[in-house]
């Protein structure tokens, strides 16, 4: 019988230069959309998904991480005493039990690959998962949760995959198919931002996989790829070649890139106006940019 999958890995020891001078001394993962941080959105994806270990490959200057997964006793003592009940269950539902959490240091940003493979001791024989924070995905049914039942039908690896304009393609790593079943495609290569032009297809990999012991395997023997980093995609991609059990997974719903930021302010503008305690206000006031913007023209 297949394992569950009951492990997520979080890679989040980027340096995250795109966001600087604010990455100077925050975590990129800290920085909020509406009123929560990127990891929560991450976190409660993989919870709703039935993740029950959560390991963090973190670096120096990420505290502020591993302090907000602690419980705030003064606070919710404050909450509590002024009566603020909703906030109170608010911030409890970010608390984390004690051993449910991870950390692993990775002490040279040497790529994502080898982020990975820095959480390799606290991995058994099973498949697990791989979360991007970064990528923020606004679906009906979580994105990791479409995944893990997708993967049980097929086993194997299963990275997430969405259709890009040709144009944009360069800036993924794209999939090679060999036979599209709908949602899920097999898949007989993987290419990591290839030229304009020489995408192998429009399916783009996003951040949320789910992947073998034997990527850990091939990570060990991993040789600095692309931008002399450590590339998860060749590990992933040396799987393919040797063994033919990799799938990409069209995933229903929206991602945003929040690791860039034109994706942080179109996220923060989805999830403002998702949110109805501030759809009102929110939307006459964009509409009013919207009018003023026309008028300038
Ligand atoms: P990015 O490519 O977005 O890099 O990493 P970054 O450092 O976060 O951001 P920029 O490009 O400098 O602005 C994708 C994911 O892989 C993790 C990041 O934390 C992010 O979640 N990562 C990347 C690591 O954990 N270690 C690395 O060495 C590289």
């Amino acid at each position: 019988m297949m394992k569950k999958v009951t492990k997520a890995i979080f890679p989040v020891a980027g340096l995250g230069t795109r966001f600087l001078p604010a990455t100077k001394s925050i975590p990129k993962e800290i920085m909020t959309l509406v009123d929560r941080p990127l990891i929560q959105y991450a976190i409660d994806e993989a919870r709703a998904a039935g993740i029950k270990e959560f390991i963090f490959v973190t670096a120096r200057g990420k505290s502020a991480l591993e302090d907000y997964f602690d419980i705030a006793p003064e606070l919710e003592n404050t909450l509590r005493k002024k009566g603020k009940t909703e906030l109170l269950q608010n911030l409890k539902s970010t608390n984390m039990d004690s051993g449910q959490i991870a950390y692993i240091r990775q002490n040279k940003a040497l790529g994502l690959g080898h982020a990975v493979w820095c959480a390799r001791r606290l991995l058994g024989n099973e498949p697990f998962a791989v979360i991007l924070p970064d990528d923020v995905i606004a679906a009906e049914k979580p994105c990791l949760q479409q995944m893990i039942e997708a993967h049980a039908e097929t086993g194997g690896n299963m990275v997430a995959a969405m259709e890009v304009p040709p144009e944009m393609a360069s800036s993924y790593g794209v999939l090679d198919v060999r036979e599209d079943m709908g949602s899920v495609v097999s898949v007989k290569g993987m290419v990591e931002k290839p030229a304009v032009n020489e995408a192998p297809s429009n399916l783009a990999v996003i951040g949320r996989y789910i992947l073998t012991p034997d990527i850990m395997r091939n990570l060990n023997r991993a040789k600095s790829g692309a931008g002399g980093e450590i590339q998860l995609t060749d590990a992933i991609a040396e799987e393919i070649a040797t063994s033919d059990n990799v799938y990409g997974f069209r995933f229903r719903g929206q991602r945003y890139d929040c690791g860039s930021k034109a994706g942080f302010l179109h996220a923060t503008v989805a999830f403002g106006l998702a949110r109805e305690d501030l759809r009102g206000e929110f939307s006459q006031f964009l509409d009013q940019m919207t009018a003023t913007k026309n008028a300038a023209q």
